[in-house]
């Protein structure tokens, strides 16, 4: 889908802020282009859509020479998210995700069904924003309209450097898990660019590290984690490698599928019993249709008659899909030795313990140790 062939670019002052990188980008893949700042990420992404011109080598498209198609029409095809300025300050929602569609010339109607399905996908399509302006919304809200404009007009190719970058660590990861679920549905190739070695094991099908300009691994996270090619992978990617490999692992292989539950208006007694069978001193208490209400605990089994009484209501989840390394650190600050597992309606899909993830760690740290 994209090929790079011994790209190097030269900038006038005489930098070299890449040298003759070479890596190929499958059909509906994530590539992460990961490096310290100033290796050149982003010069990299930049000649993808001839951005910044290519200084010897070459980049192909679909088996097109890059340089060969027309600029407007290339960009145009090409969706591209960048941090903080992406969005158009004098342009409403609607304004800023239709514009490329007007550029195409797309109907009124067309743009309007458009518009509202983007903003169904990246979570705002309550209508209440599509007439504000960005400076009316917040800093997560701002990089899914980001993320909609990118994807206008349902270009095959999505360029994103640094997509997620000023934005506090919770949104930070609830904007990569929205990311990836919309990637599943629509597969387009990417190419996304961070500086963040956890972003790139979350993000990446591939990742290519760069240093000082080089490719000098592209690989899988995976691969990267544990075959790092020489001392600067290694010492990039960091010591602690069986934590970062929990980053690799979802909930959804480790959790404990249908879980014993109770619900509030049973007894105290009724829950005894069940954990005494499965033997657990933590339960889900679950309300109508399975939705997760919070927790029981064999400790408080005698402080009341109900199960209403003695439960401790929580509203601390994650999903199937949540990595296991964000859910150990929801779980750490829950004082839970057990994490509730829901679908988007909170309904109750499972049980992660902390045994699972200590089980997951080992698992990881011997993988390591043997590859
Ligand atoms: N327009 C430019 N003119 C001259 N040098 C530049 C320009 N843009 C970037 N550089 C230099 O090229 C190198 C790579 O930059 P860049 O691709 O922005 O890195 P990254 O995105 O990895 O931080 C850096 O040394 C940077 O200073
Ligand atoms: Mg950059």
């Amino acid at each position: 889908m994209i090929k790079l062939d011994r790209v190097t670019k030269v900038y006038p002052g005489g930098t070299e802020a890449v040298r003759e990188a070479s890596f190929e980008v499958e059909k509906g893949e994530i590539c992460v282009l990961l490096g310290p700042s100033g290796c050149g990420k982003t010069t990299t992404m930049k000649m993808i859509n001839l951005l910044i011109h290519i200084t010897a080598g070459k980049i192909y498209i679909d088996g097109v020479d890059n340089t060969k198609i027309d600029e407007d029409e290339l960009r145009r095809n090409i969706g591209y998210a960048i941090q903080d300025i992406g969005l158009f300050p004098h342009m409403t929602v609607r304004q800023n995700i239709e514009t490329v569609p007007v550029l195409k010339g797309w109907t009124k109607a067309e743009r309007a069904k458009r518009v509202e399905t983007l903003l169904e996908l990246v979570g705002m399509g309550s209508g209440e924003f599509i007439d504000k302006y960005p400076s009316e919304l917040s800093g997560g809200q701002r990089q899914r309209v980001g993320v909609a404009r990118a994807l206008g007009a349902d270009p095959p190719i999505l360029l994103m450097d640094e997509p997620f970058g000023a934005i506090d660590p919770i949104t930070r990861a609830r904007l990569q898990d929205e990311f990836l679920k919309i990637q599943r549905e629509i597969k387009k190739t990417v190419v996304f660019v961070t500086h963040d070695i956890h972003e790139a094991i979350k993000m990446g099908d591939k990742i290519a590290l760069m240093n000082e300009g080089e490719l000098v691994q592209y690989d899988t996270p995976a691969n990267l984690l544990y075959r790092p090619k020489n001392g600067f992978v290694e010492k990039f990617v960091g010591a602690d490698r069986a934590l970062k490999g929990l980053q690799l692992i979802r909930v959804k292989e480790f959790m404990w599928g249908f879980p014993p539950t109770v619900k509030t208006d049973e007894t105290a007694q009724a829950a005894r019993q069940r954990m005494k069978r499965e033997g657990i001193n933590q339960m889900v208490v679950v309300g109508e249709g399975r939705k997760f209400l919070g927790w029981v605990e064999w400790a408080d089994l005698e402080k009341g008659k109900m199960v209403s009484e003695i439960m401790k209501p929580s509203s601390d989840v994650a999903t199937v899909d949540t990595v296991l390394n964000e859910a150990l650190s929801i779980m750490l600050s829950t004082r839970l030795n057990n994490l509730a597992i829901v679908n988007e309606d909170n309904r109750l899909e499972g049980m992660l313990s902390f045994d699972a993830i200590r089980k997951a760690l080992s698992e990881t740290a011997q993988r390591g140790e043997s590859e």
